[in-house]
């Protein structure tokens, strides 16, 4: 039975709740491998819209067991309040499980990473502000990383959290000019969230390969995108996790043998959210031939606005590589019924050459300009399509040229926001 990874191939937003939404109907468990609370997944129920943030999309399925990985770092306030936001409405939430090996965002990493961005004059990397880069930069650091098997054993944490907190507090108070953290107050507010959370965090590595090895279907649930991975992504414009398919191994604790297929989630066009290039990026005065209307591209977390551009043949090659797709699900065709004339990239023109791989350097991106295909839009609603078939000839010509440059096969394609407005070309699972 397969264990599949789902994973954004841009800049997040691709719409890869939907897809696991659609794929967790069948999964025997879902496993979230990296980021926090930065992520907005949203997911469709009938006539419910869903907005998640940190709980695995697999959850609007009854009783399905859903996992936190090693790897996500955990906001226990932000993750009991959807969870309770969720009960609320009737959804069954028994199924979570939390690893004790994730890190925990404190109060001073939201405080840090906004004192961090709101400091710099240049560079900024427009974070959500909720605290990630601080808590993997602990994780990573070594010294000031609460983890959840920490979290919940009293004695440890007091220790622990005593002596971070006067380093946080040197930080926050001596670099920024701002009043530090109440200790006593942290321990209270953070022993509370420990007892509430203790009958959910187990060694999740141990459910997840039980699962593998009992023949169910396992999806690891990628947030973020490649392009904000931080080692594959336009680096320093990335998150500080790892959403690559590489990531969902050393996120969940299984290895690689265990991974049988990849799944690529991608729009038939272009966003982002927050700083950094872009090559395909429309001007502001075309922006809202995407982002209004059916797009509705603003961020779920921040409620941003989201940037967006033409579909970018360079990347989908790019990210099809670093992760080793062996299936495309490409996002929100439908967006694109009404316009008249598309364009795809094929390649970036830089000084006198054409390159058709993703340049490391943002100096190099800078300069790129983006090489384009024109295509005639199909100017028909592609909403009711349910077969491959359905689809207008221009737009089947358009999603074969986008699986060329991607160099990898279609298997979903989606043309709305509702679970059924989904045609399947291959099955996944
Ligand atoms: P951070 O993850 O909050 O540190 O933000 C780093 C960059 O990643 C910023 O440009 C954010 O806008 C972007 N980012 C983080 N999470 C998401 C997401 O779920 N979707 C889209 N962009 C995101």
């Amino acid at each position: 039975m397969p264990s599949v990874v789902v994973v954004g191939l841009q800049w997040g937003d691709e719409g890869k709740g939907k897809v696991t939404d659609y794929l967790a109907s069948e999964a025997g468990l879902v496993v979230r491998y990296q980021g926090g609370n930065n992520a907005g997944h949203t997911v469709v129920v009938g006539d419910q819209e869903f907005k998640l943030h940190l709980v695995p999309s697999g959850i609007l399925y009854p009783g399905k067991l859903c996992v936190l990985g090693n790897g996500v770092v955990i906001n226990p306030g932000v993750l009991l309040k959807e969870l309770a936001g969720l009960k609320e409405r009737g959804v069954d939430v028994s199924g979570i499980r939390i690893s004790d090996r994730a890190h925990v965002i404190m109060p001073y990493h939201p405080c840090l990473d906004q004192l961090d961005e709101a400091s710099r004059e240049v560079g900024k990397i427009g974070t959500t502000g909720r605290g990630i880069g601080p808590a993997y930069v602990d994780k990573y650091a070594r010294y000031d990383a609460i983890r959840i098997c920490d979290l919940i054993d009293p004695d440890i944490f007091k220790e622990r959290i005593t002596e971070i907190v006067r380093i946080k507090n040197m930080v926050i108070e001596k670099i920024y000019g701002k009043k530090g953290f109440d200790v006593a107050a942290i321990i209270d507010e953070y022993s509370r969230y420990a007892e509430e959370i203790r009958p959910m965090v187990t060694d999740t590595s141990v459910l997840v390969d039980r699962a593998i090895r009992n023949g169910e279907k396992v999806l690891f649930e990628g947030a973020q995108g490649t392009l904000l991975d931080i080692d594959h992504g336009t680096y320093p414009f990335v998150s500080s996790s790892s959403p690559s398919a590489g990531g969902a191994c050393t996120g969940a604790g299984v290895g690689p043998t265990r991974i049988d297929k990849v799944v690529g989630i991608i729009k038939a066009y272009s966003t982002r959210v927050g700083e950094g290039p872009f090559p395909t990026e429309l001007p502001e005065e075309q922006v809202s031939l995407l982002r209004d209307g059916r797009g509705r591209e603003y961020g779920v977390t921040t409620g941003r606005p989201r940037r967006c551009g033409w579909f970018d043949g360079v990347i989908a090659e790019y990210s099809v590589r670093v992760n080793g797709v062996s299936d495309l699900a490409v996002m929100k065709l439908d967006v694109l019924d009404q316009i008249e004339t598309l364009k795809i990239c094929t390649g970036y023109r830089y000084r006198n050459s054409i390159l058709k791989e993703f340049p490391a350097s943002l100096k190099v991106l800078a300069e790129c300009r983006p090489v384009y295909e024109e295509y005639s839009g199909w100017l028909k609603d592609t909403t009711g399509c349910r077969e491959w078939s359905d689809l207008p000839q221009q737009a089947q010509d358009y999603l074969k040229r986008i699986s060329e440059l991607a160099g990898a096969p279609i298997s979903m394609v989606s043309v709305g926001w509702k679970r059924d407005e989904t045609i399947t070309i291959q099955p996944i699972w």
